[in-house]
């Protein structure tokens, strides 16, 4: 509705990066952002975050992978993908004619994997963004989250990653630690932009008639409705610690879980796993923002960051 949209400002900004709206799309969640064109108006979301990357292709963790729970499902996918090299070749292309932010996420076993992923990302010319550094994937047997529960690695990963692009530096947090503030202001301390938070809670699902665990890897990552209050809590005490913009994530479903977000403290959001159910939801969820900022009277979004109103 262009008179809604005439009257509500959606802007936000990252770093010195602007998006058109606040809502994104989560990484695996939205395989690499190209799959669907017929069913989704990708140039409509804020931005894509894409599937993680590795140096190698993966071929992920053997099924069964994903379990559907109440309120949410359990993945442990282990970052099946195509590698960087078919990234760049195939992908950076396709996304040159996209006017949509794309943000790469990358995963590696250790600082090397992620830096010469990066650095070749960074040797051919691309439109991308910026990079979202996945160091909180619990369903990996070595790397990701080795980084994610430790500040001192954190910074490490963030500092070196920090020399190499001046493109926005998002690093994804895990809420599978004790203090995922002390985390992320190692994050923001060594040169990150901003920080997304959250990555899957570690879950079982077990099947009480066969007494057989649902998942392969017996854990695997909750994720869906289920984790919307984790997620929530992340963003509330990472907002109070934190100079950087933080990007919400988890259980996001409308406009008003976006909203609650928004006021814990979120510059923007990425929808995950309800995209599984309508691949379409964030054009839906961006309209519902529009509409509700439009009958709050708050016409700019960016107004409603961090101002929740506690007892
Ligand atoms: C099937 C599946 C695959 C995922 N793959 C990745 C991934 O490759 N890299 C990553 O950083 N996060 C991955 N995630 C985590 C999501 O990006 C998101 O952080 C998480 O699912 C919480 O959001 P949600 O509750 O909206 O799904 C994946 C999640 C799901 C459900």
């Amino acid at each position: 509705m262009q008179w809604i949209s005439n009257l509500t400002n959606l802007t936000i900004h990252i770093g010195n990066t602007s998006f058109e709206n606040p809502i994104w799309v989560a990484s695996g969640t939205f395989g690499y952002g190209t799959e669907a064109p017929e069913l989704v108006d990708v140039n409509q979301l804020g931005a894509i975050v894409t599937k993680s990357i590795t140096r190698q292709p993966r071929e992920g963790n053997p099924p069964p992978r994903i379990v559907e729970t109440a309120s949410g499902m359990i993945n442990s996918i282990g970052l099946a993908n195509i590698g960087v090299e078919k990234y760049i070749k195939k992908l950076l292309p396709i996304y040159e004619g996209l006017s949509t932010k794309i943000i790469m996420n990358i995963a590696g076993t250790d600082i090397q994997e992620y830096v010469e992923i990066m650095e070749m990302v960074e040797s051919v010319s691309s439109a991308i963004a910026g990079y979202e550094i996945n160091i909180s994937c619990p369903n990996v047997k070595k790397g990701g989250m080795e980084f994610g529960v430790d500040c001192e690695m954190t910074a490490k990963l963030t500092e070196t990653l920090r020399g190499i692009t001046e493109r926005l530096l998002i690093m994804k947090l895990s809420p599978n630690v004790s203090d995922i503030v002390s985390i992320g202001l190692s994050a923001e301390n060594a040169g990150a932009d901003a920080v997304s938070a959250i990555n899957t809670v570690v879950g079982m699902s077990i099947n009480a008639k066969t007494g057989m665990s649902d998942i392969f890897t017996t854990y695997g990552g909750l994720s869906g409705p289920a984790i919307k209050p984790i997620g929530l809590v992340a963003v509330h005490k990472l907002y109070q610690q934190l100079t950087i913009p933080i990007i919400g994530i988890g259980g996001i479903v409308s406009g008003e879980d976006a909203v609650e977000y928004m006021l814990a403290g979120a510059t923007a959001v990425q929808v995950g796993t309800a995209n599984f159910r309508d691949p379409g939801i964030s054009e839906n969820i961006i309209d519902s923002l529009k509409n509700i900022l439009n009958e709050s009277n708050r016409k700019v979004a960016a107004d409603l960051i961090g101002t929740v109103q506690t007892h």
